[in-house]
């Protein structure tokens, strides 16, 4: 049973203060990209979960009992109270660590590929929120397409997209653990002197104007109202990135961001075309590993 999950951009990261339980409230506006893992589940030879991987820059997933996928397979078994046996491949296309949801896609992909292969028929409702125990970002990645996340990011709204986007990701060399990145956004706030806690930021409020572009599907008004608040973090802690930013944006990328916690960088580009133009400015840079071309919105986690 194999699963394929798209990776996602956050065309809207409001971070609000940080919460007692050591996450911060979000708006957090995701659209699902056409890259892609693939989550193969099979019987297994022996009991527990073996996990292999295959792809790119694999060396740092970890094959342990912490690899995300592993988990979500034990925690789906527990559920229905049989043994986790499980051989799980994850055909990794997602950048590891780049700010793409790429081990929250490996986790939808095993709750849905363990969930064929068990015959559990585990209601989508019940799957969301094992998926929500999971991690922050892995609800959307069953979900796709489009949808506002509140609370931790796991509390979702399906949005309405009214076209197609064309995106330029500049993968790097490396990726960015996503807890340094919230607690360097923490440490420049206090060093601003606004505070870092729910009582000093501002609660996060989606953007209307956002909203609408993804409606109408106008990517020079989704373009103008893109924002990411862990952005100058992941600057902050990987300066470089100012170079990749603005390497696409001298190609004519309409708008240049960081993708989540980073380090992948994310252009909305005006067309094919543009996409193509600013994805070779990229590669010809040296500037990123490597530049992909892609559209959105993408479907969620889907059985092959
Ligand atoms: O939910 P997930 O396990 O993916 O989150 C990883 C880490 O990212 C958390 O432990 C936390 O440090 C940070 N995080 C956060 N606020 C969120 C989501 C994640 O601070 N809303």
């Amino acid at each position: 049973m194999t699963a394929r999950v798209p990776a996602k951009v956050n065309v809207q990261l409001a971070v609000g203060g940080l919460r007692p339980d050591g996450f911060h409230g979000l708006a957090n506006v995701f659209l699902a990209v056409g890259l892609y893992d693939e989550v193969t589940a099979s019987p297994a030879g022996a009991p527990g979960v073996r996990l292999t991987v295959s792809g790119r820059d694999t060396r740092h997933v970890p094959l342990d009992d912490g690899n995300l996928a592993a988990r979500a397979a034990r925690l789906l078994a527990e559920r229905h109270g049989r043994a986790p046996d499980v051989a799980l491949h994850i055909a990794k296309d997602i950048p590891v660590a780049g700010g793409m949801a790429g081990g929250s896609a490996d986790a939808a992909g095993a709750l849905l590929a363990c969930d064929a292969l068990w015959g559990t028929r585990t209601p989508q409702s019940e799957l969301r929120a094992l998926a929500a125990e999971l991690g922050s970002d892995v609800p959307f990645s069953l979900v796709g397409g489009a949808a506002l996340g509140q609370g931790r990011g796991e509390l979702l709204t399906p949005l309405e997209v009214g076209g197609t986007f064309h995106w330029v990701f500049a993968i790097a060399d490396g990726g960015l653990s996503t807890p340094s990145v919230y607690r360097e956004c923490d440490r420049l706030r206090v060093a601003a002197g606004t505070g870092a806690d729910a009582d000093s930021v501002p609660e996060p409020r989606p953007s209307q104007p956002l909203l609408d572009a993804l409606r109408t599907g106008d990517a020079a008004a989704l373009a103008a109202s893109l924002t990411n608040d862990l952005q100058a973090a992941a600057v902050s802690l990987r300066p470089s990135l100012t170079d990749t930013l603005t390497t696409g944006s001298s190609a004519g990328a309409l708008a240049a961001l960081v993708s989540g916690s980073g380090p992948t960088c994310a252009f909305l580009a005006a067309d094919a075309e543009s996409a193509e133009a600013v994805a070779a400015a990229l590669n010809a840079s040296g500037h990123c590993r490597t530049a992909r071309t892609t559209t959105a919105p993408a479907p969620g986690a889907t059985l092959l």
